[in-house]
């Protein structure tokens, strides 16, 4: 046996150790901590940016690699741990400062699945850990309350104006629609809609969150524009289904939330190709993949890709969304493969000092 291990071996070890998709170090990025050297063995824990990382075995191996290559190395553990770094918009900052993250899930037009992506997306994230709300700011159709299975008048917390957010399936929501009293259609103009969701922004109770999924009206015009720039995100997300029409609104969006600084952390193609629910046949429908095609052209991470499926659909009919019906399923695993590509989109950004301060 060689010599007693030294903590400073195991630091010099460790600052090798580069993370996957930064390639900067993990000590550097602060990831490692709590490192404790006692006869051979090391203690330490591993602090993810997101629970929700794809990334979690690669980087966890890679530290155990590196720490067995030590000689008189004889044990390592490591305790995983997340704490997700907040995307610093001054915006965002003022007016929602226990929200790390806030998104906006967009679409350049209705009824491509923007309201499901977003459902089962907030889900998903909060399956990983992470402390999640969702926002329907769609006041022209909000769906959020019949998809997460809720309907109730919020209450307001006590000793305080703010009112309290609704929780389904461990997602913190609010909508407008739970403040309507019939299905009456409600005819909004523009500063309406945007006071609304401010309202909603600042006026509820989020409590620390991880993560604030934002369900925007569908549509790149001036409404959206307004809101975008009143509104405070961190980032967006747009849903589109693969066709050329959709594609050129999706591209719409983009354009949008460029024209005002919020960053595009991602094109997600919904509606993508059907399996066979008896064969298991896999069917393109509408020209497949013409999301990832735009992403590598517009230079926009893909997010990934969500099957046409009658259970997807049922899910949100129900009040049950897929990704809790039935959460092993292929469709779900679509969802948390999303998640995770957006988790690590927005983790990535909160390290690159060049696009970090926007506005
Ligand atoms: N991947 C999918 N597979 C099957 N049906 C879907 C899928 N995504 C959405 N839908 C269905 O399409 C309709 C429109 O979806 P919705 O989320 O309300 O769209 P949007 O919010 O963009 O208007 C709903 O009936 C929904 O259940
Ligand atoms: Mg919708």
């Amino acid at each position: 046996m060689s010599g007693k291990l030294s903590e400073r071996e195991v630091m010099e070890a460790l600052s090798q150790v580069k993370d996957p998709e930064t390639h900067l170090s993990l000590l550097k990025m602060n990831m490692i901590r709590d490192v404790k050297v006692d006869e051979g063995r090391v203690n330490l824990t591993l602090v993810l940016t997101t629970p929700a990382c794809p990334l979690k075995g690669e980087i966890k191996s890679r530290v155990e690699k590196a720490l067995y290559g030590l000689p008189g190395i004889r044990q390592v553990e490591i305790k995983m741990d997340a704490n997700v770094p907040a995307q610093r918009r001054p915006l965002v900052d003022n007016l929602l400062p226990d929200v790390r993250n806030s998104i906006a899930v967009a679409s350049g037009k209705g009824g491509v699945g923007k309201s499901t992506v977003a459902v089962n997306m907030a889900v998903a994230l909060a399956r990983t850990g992470a402390n999640v709300g969702l926002l329907d700011a769609d006041c022209y159709g909000p769906s959020i309350p019949l998809m997460m299975g809720v309907m109730e008048r919020p209450r307001s917390a006590p000793g305080t104006k703010k009112i309290l957010p609704l929780e389904s399936y461990g997602v913190k929501l609010m909508s407008l629609g739970f403040f309507l009293d019939d299905n009456s259609p409600v005819i909004w103009r523009g500063p309406m809609v945007t006071s609304a969701i401010q309202q909603m922004l600042g006026e509820v109770e989020w409590g620390d969150l991880d993560y604030l999924l934002v369900d925007l009206p569908p549509g790149t015009g001036d409404i959206h524009l307004t809101l975008t720039q009143k509104v405070p995100l961190s980032g967006a997300v747009i849903v589109s289904t693969p066709q050329d029409v959709a594609l050129i609104d999706a591209r719409k969006g983009l354009a949008m939330f460029q024209k005002v600084n919020v960053p595009v952390l991602g094109i997600i193609e919904n509606m993508s190709y059907f399996v066979c629910p008896h064969c298991e046949h896999r069917t393109n429908i509408f020209s497949h993949g013409g999301v990832r095609k735009a992403c590598e052209k517009l230079e926009v991470p893909f997010l990934g890709e969500i099957p046409l499926d009658p259970n997807i659909c049922a899910g949100g009919d129900e009040g049950k969304p897929i990704v809790i019906a039935d959460p092993d399923s292929s469709q779900s695993k679509a969802f948390m493969e999303v998640v995770g590509a957006l988790a690590a989109s927005i983790s990535v950004r909160s390290f690159l000092p060049e696009v970090k301060i926007i506005n």
